[in-house]
């Protein structure tokens, strides 16, 4: 394996970006090394979002390196497994079925706003893999943001105000009911049929508590840990003047001139640290098809929790 350990190919995402780099020319062969798996792994942390091209791009493959990372676990939602692989999320949106929105006028099938993944759970996962099954004509990007350079753009005042606060989450689907995504006008227009299951039992989810502000364990780089998605508050401040709060927060670390969008290949893989970057999805116009297939990197970074009736939730009169 030393023979083959180093001849992929390390680079930068995009000029300018402060994070991100690609990995060209990886395989199965490379990954039997552990020295390279250990290289990935203290990569991926330093930089936030890996892209692999130009290398294998399979199925197994993306199991395979995804498993460098960490233990795969299904998703919280049924609906949401591919069938046959538990370990697969499928992101798919079809002309007869998936749900589109119109953002700002623009009809979008797809489309999902700045967000982390399962942040409406107390134990958000470390991380995923996405690959695309079938990719549209046209649109389909992924955008990306890296939230230790968006605490790192917070002026001090905000800084101060958002440390030790904690935002609340719960699981929506509809996206054009989710009160802190800054997106402008969205309407749903239809909702996928395993959406609307979801969003059917979404008060049988505790809604769950994280902290506004952590610090990357292995760098001591603190993070701004926000996602636009999910949220609902903030726990201690749940008035007008908290809401604006947080609202300030997000403009600033969603800011457009930060963000990376990933316009895909067929051979691409994409793998983002679910506990310091968002995502989002641009979507596709209503006629096309997108299939994506995910990984889920489990992980617990012990700072969530459940609210509950026995949780401090209970603490406040009513
Ligand atoms: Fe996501």
């Amino acid at each position: 394996m030393a023979s083959v350990a180093n001849d992929y190919r390390v680079s930068v995402l995009s000029d300018g970006l402060p994070f991100g780099a690609t990995v060209a020319g990886l395989t199965r062969e490379h990954l039997e090394s552990a020295e390279v798996r250990r290289r990935l792994n203290a990569f991926w942390i330093e930089k936030g979002v890996l892209l692999f091209r130009g290398g294998e791009s399979s199925q197994e493959m993306q199991l395979e390196l995804s498993r460098c990372f960490g233990t795969l676990e299904p998703h919280l939602f049924p609906e949401s497994r591919q069938e046959g692989f538990p370990d697969l999320v499928k992101i798919k949106f079809y002309p007869e079925d998936g749900s589109y929105y119109e953002v700002n006028g623009e009809m979008r099938g797809g489309w999902l706003p700045w967000h982390c993944d399962l942040m409406y759970t107390h134990r958000i996962n470390r991380g995923g893999i996405l690959r695309p099954a079938q990719l549209p004509s046209s649109g389909g990007e992924t955008g990306f943001i890296d939230q230790i350079a968006a605490y790192d753009r917070l002026p001090a005042d905000l800084r101060d105000q958002i440390e030790g606060l904690h935002v609340v989450y719960q699981v929506e689907i509809d996206m054009s009911a989710q009160p802190f995504t800054n997106h402008g006008e969205v309407r749903l227009v239809r909702m996928a049929a395993s959406g609307s299951n979801i969003e059917k039992r979404k008060f049988s989810y505790p809604r769950v508590i994280h902290p506004m502000v952590y610090t990357q364990i292995e760098t001591g780089r603190k993070i701004l840990n926000i996602s636009p998605g999910f949220a609902l508050g903030i726990y201690e401040d749940g008035t007008a003047k908290g809401d604006a709060l947080l609202r300030e927060v997000i403009e600033i670390c969603t800011e457009p001139a930060v963000a990376y969008f990933h316009m895909w290949q067929e051979d691409d893989m994409v793998l983002w640290d679910n506990w310091r970057t968002l995502h989002c999805a641009k979507g596709v116009p209503p006629a096309q098809t997108r299939v994506m297939e995910r990984t889920t990197i489990a992980g617990d970074y012990a700072l969530g929790r459940p609210l509950g009736l026995d949780g401090p939730v209970a603490d406040f009169a009513v």
